[in-house]
């Protein structure tokens, strides 16, 4: 059966989501994330962009050994000299090559003739092609562009050797109609052996539907992103595609690399890691994506479940809300169902796990795989440079009282002791907390949520701090709620502290 190329640019063009900004060691879990999904390329950054960029797209080639590795660059010689130097650590690399060819981009951005798009196009098509074997071509908003011009852009630049050229609908204009017929065009016109890939945005709800309309019209590579975060309204999303191709496959008859399997840990993950939270309606992966609440859908599951249900949970990983260990569950029986959920945590990592586990499983009766999930994680994205934890604080608050907190937070071998009064017990913490770290924040989002049913469900935090004009997300996960706040709050924290570091030149101009 055909296959269709995923190209997940998360790391990418799902980074420029607005408030996502991620490490380069963020980078890399994510990675190896989505090398594990089955992801085909992952464009791993922009090098061009900034120096943290570079560094990322290295460290990721150096890692991750099935996926091909790509970095994008714009069509000028110092853009693709960084992007290859940037490569130069991985097993298969890729360079993506970016040039804008509509009227409205040559006009007011380029300043530039039709004529001399394309000399540029071709040169640095030839340029790419003597220094690395595998280079994809964008025509940026390619959707808006003459489809005459385009399609002698793209002949040039394949008579230089070039075999993936990539069709952006860069500002979410086209609809499924127009997009699909662009793509049979292209197709019809180019050779046989060039795969055409397509890169679809969703500024008017529509980059599934085009990236699938174009699949039926001969596109082979999808380009996507986790969660279909990215730019502006964000990019056509990889869950929404895969099912879509594995629900119908009745109708596209094509097959991907993709493990299905592991999508739902992917989605917490790219979500837990910028900082984007899922839209409880999200298709695919939202909390409600599987939820009846209609009695008359009830009924009809409970007598037979293709009544209301095209897919099943378990086919995207989601876990079932069922207990799957208990207070006397032993260090074994918790790593053999970490490792049934997918993780791969080394045995130090573990002890810290079952660590909590015991203590979580001290004030909860029924541990389920989703508590264990959350456990989990927050080992697997604890960052690992020196950071403040929390060892103890103590509230005091009630209607007729001042609330106040003291708090115990430890950083290395040094313990720090603090207290303060607030508004509240959680704002009395975080002065506390403001105290001890010398670092006083702006809060400008907090939501609680409880991850499992019942009264002794864990809560789970998620705020996001600004300071110095840098927004940071963070998480935390308790019985205690006011201890869920604490703890997101350093975390918050933490990652400041690692990424205010960072250098973040973003490009600017064309
Ligand atoms: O949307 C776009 O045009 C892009 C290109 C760089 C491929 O992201
Ligand atoms: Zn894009």
């Amino acid at each position: 059966m055909e296959k269709v190329i995923i190209f997940d640019t998360t790391l990418r063009d799902g980074e420029q989501s607005p408030g996502a900004s991620l490490t380069s060691e963020e980078k890399i879990k994510i990675a190896e994330q989505l090398e594990r999904l089955g992801v085909d390329v992952i464009e791993a950054g922009f090098p061009m962009a900034s120096e943290d960029d570079a560094k990322a797209v290295s460290l990721v080639g150096k890692r991750i050994k099935r996926s091909i590795v790509c970095a994008l660059a714009r069509c000028k010689d110092e853009d693709i000299e960084i992007a290859l130097r940037s490569l130069e650590t991985a097993a298969k690399p890729r360079l993506h090559i970016f040039l804008a060819t509509s009227e409205i981009h040559r006009k007011y951005k380029l300043h530039k003739a039709k004529d001399e798009i394309l000399k540029i196009a071709v040169e640095k098509a030839s340029f790419a092609k003597k220094h690395i074997d595998d280079v994809e071509f964008s025509p940026e908003d390619a959707s808006r562009t003459e489809p005459d011009f385009l399609l002698e852009v793209l002949k040039a630049v394949v008579s230089e050797g070039i075999k993936t050229v990539n069709i952006p609908d860069t500002v979410g204009y086209a609809i499924p109609s127009e997009y699909g017929s662009l793509i049979k065009y292209l197709k019809g016109n180019l050779p046989d052996n060039v795969v055409i890939s397509v890169h679809c945005h969703n500024d008017l709800g529509l980059a599934v539907a085009n990236s699938l309309e174009a699949v039926l019209n001969g596109a082979r590579q999808v380009e996507c992103t986790i969660n279909g975060i990215g730019e502006r309204a964000g990019n056509a999303a990889l869950e929404e595609i895969i099912m879509n191709l594995v629900v119908r496959k009745d109708l596209y008859n094509l097959e991907t690399n993709i493990m299905a399997k592991e999508i739902y840990r992917t989605s917490r993950m790219v979500s837990s890691l910028t900082g984007v939270p899922v839209q409880p309606n999200k298709a695919i992966i939202g909390e409600n994506a599987f939820r009846h609440e209609a009695g008359i859908h009830q009924d009809g599951i409970l007598k037979n479940r293709l009544t209301y249900e095209i897919m099943r949970p378990e086919m995207i990983g989601m876990p079932e809300s069922k207990l799957v260990l208990g207070k006397h569950s032993g260090r074994h029986a918790l790593k053999a169902r970490i490792e049934n959920l997918g993780f791969q945590l080394n045995e130090e990592q573990i002890d810290r796990v079952f660590d909590r586990f015991k203590k979580l499983a001290d004030k909860k009766k029924e541990i389920t795989d989703i508590d264990l999930i959350v456990l989990t994680e927050e080992e697997e994205i604890k960052i690992e440079e020196p950071t403040y934890t929390l060892e103890y604080f103590h509230i005091i608050s009630g209607s007729s009282t001042i609330p106040s907190a003291t708090v115990r937070i430890k950083k290395g071998d040094k313990i720090y002791e603090d207290a303060s009064r607030g508004d509240g017990p959680v704002d009395a913490l975080y002065k506390a907390i403001n105290r001890v770290t010398g670092i006083s924040p702006t809060l400008r989002e907090y939501k609680i949520a409880a991850i499992t049913g019942g009264q002794d469900a864990q809560g789970e935090v998620t705020l996001s701090l600004e300071t110095e004009g840098l927004k940071i997300v963070g998480k935390g996960v308790s019985t205690d709620i006011i201890e869920a706040s604490g703890k997101a709050y350093l975390n918050a924290i933490n990652r400041y502290l690692v990424r205010k570091n960072l250098v973040r030149t973003k490009y600017k101009g064309d």
